[in-house]
């Protein structure tokens, strides 16, 4: 009988599953590293209130929140953005600009368990701090597209939604929403794919009155645009005049920028405007997107977007941000879909095998040697028969072995075996480490 399982929502990872997380993690740092972004990291834990209000509503029903023995009101990490906007904030003076961080960590969320949604899961996440302009967007969409793509993925598998809470808002407000309602209504909207539509009505109804039906049909067509050409027409044909709107058209030509560095980065094949991207967390003021499998099923692979008035809010010290997180969780499942996750050997380099016990002294004096020269090396722990260290060097498929023999010995030789080949040689013991088969071939 088991007596104590898992938590729902929570992995175990035996060492094929580490190999693999792993992998994940190694091919993040090296597109990290390929745009200069630089490490760090926060702790698990973190008071409450950095999360309250700051994340909204949805991540908040979600916490791991718990009074700690000090009285402290505290809470598991769901997400790495406010602990990053607290780090940079305190220390905004002395950092140099653009601030260009990353880290990979794991996040609590107490979501319902279901296909590609845990209640721990890693991110990696990718932020530029203090600059203001589209380059830093660009810059970090093309790191994402890049991240998926040293996994093997290509455009047909994989496709970015770029959306615009600005554009959003100058939607909304042409249709009288009044800025204190935006975030409501934007909750609405961001759900909008999930609902069914008289749930939208409903929900709607507060800020309609009459109006909702005809409100709908308005985003109905919003969220068909698909192309940056159709954005002017749309606003310029948008019920009633939205001339007294300013800035509609500066925000739309900053669209233009962007998309235009995309297409310079020869990206554009991965990216499209979709409005249907509204983004559940609620600091985000400008650009948004998502990384979603290409038929769009499925939950999100990635998703983030820029936050100019976070840091601000939480330190006091304002500074423009934008970033992304992608998980590893539905990451993992496409890769498995696709039959993208690469064997992963862990098979140790060299096994030292005795042929009688006179000979063991000698095999671990040398044993400690090649793992100081940085081979790794493995033995049998207990006394086992001849063999049977050959089989199971065999099973564990481990390329070489020096086989101890007290008769080599006599002349301070070791026998070189290759697995691969069969093959055998004797090897003066102080030559062990520069055996040139090994170095290159393990
Ligand atoms: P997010 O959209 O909440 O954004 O999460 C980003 C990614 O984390 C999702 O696309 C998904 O892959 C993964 N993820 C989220 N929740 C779960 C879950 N319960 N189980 C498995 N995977 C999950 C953020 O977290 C923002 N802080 C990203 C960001 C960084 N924005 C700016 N900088």
């Amino acid at each position: 009988m088991m007596k104590f399982e898992t938590l729902p929502g929570f992995r175990t990872f035996y060492p094929e599953h580490c190999a693999v997380r792993n992998y994940l993690f190694n091919q993040w740092r090296i597109v990290a590293q390929l745009f200069n972004f630089q490490e760090y990291d926060a702790p698990t834990l973190e008071p409450l209130e950095l999360y309250v209000e700051k994340s909204g509503d949805e991540i908040v029903s979600q916490l791991f929140n718990f009074t700690d023995r000090g009285e402290r009101e505290v809470a598991l990490r769901p997400e790495m953005t406010p602990s990053l906007a607290r780090l940079v904030g305190s220390k905004a003076n002395s950092l140099k600009r653009p601030i260009k961080w990353f880290s990979i960590g794991e996040q609590f969320r107490y979501e319902r368990p279901q296909k590609g949604r845990l209640r721990s899961f890693y991110q990696f996440n990718v932020d530029i701090l203090g600059e203001p302009g589209v380059g830093a967007d660009a810059e970090l969409i093309a790191c994402l597209i890049e991240s998926l793509r040293l996994f093997g993925l290509e455009s047909n598998d994989f496709k970015i939604r770029l959306s615009d809470r600005k554009l959003w808002v100058f939607f909304l407000q042409s249709w009288g929403i009044a800025e204190a309602e935006l975030p409501s209504v934007l909750t609405v909207m961001d759900r909008i794919e999930k609902m069914d539509e008289s749930a939208v009505f409903d929900q709607l109804k507060p800020y309609f009155s009459d109006d909702a039906h005809a409100f709908l049909e308005s985003v109905k067509s919003f969220l068909e645009i698909s192309s940056y050409e159709q954005l002017e027409p749309f606003f310029s044909d948008l019920k009633g005049s939205v001339s007294h709107i300013s800035g509609i058209n500066e925000r739309i030509s900053e669209l233009g920028s962007l998309n235009s560095l995309i297409a310079d980065m020869g990206l554009s094949d991965y990216v499209v405007i979709d409005f249907k991207v509204v983004r559940g967390l609620a600091y985000y003021t400008g650009f948004v997107f998502e990384a979603f499998e290409f038929s769009g099923k499925g939950r999100a692979l990635a998703g983030g977007g820029r936050y100019d008035d976070l840091i601000d809010r939480l330190t006091g010290n304002a500074m423009e941000a934008v970033g992304f997180a992608m998980g590893d969780v539905t990451l993992l499942d496409l890769l498995e879909s696709k039959g993208k996750v690469p064997t992963l050997h862990q098979a140790p380099t060299v096994a030292l095998i005795f042929s009688d016990d006179e000979a063991i002294p000698l095999a671990l004096k040398d044993g400690q040697i090649l793992r100081r020269s940085g081979y790794t090396v493995e033995y049998p722990l207990r006394k086992i028969g001849f063999s049977k260290q050959f089989k199971e060097v065999n099973q564990k498929g481990i390329p070489y072995a020096f086989i101890y023999g007290s008769d080599e010995l006599k002349e301070n030789k070791v026998k070189l075996k290759n697995f691969k080949t069969g093959e055998e040689s004797l090897i003066v013991r102080e030559e062990l480490m520069m055996i040139e088969a090994l170095q290159t071939d393990s």
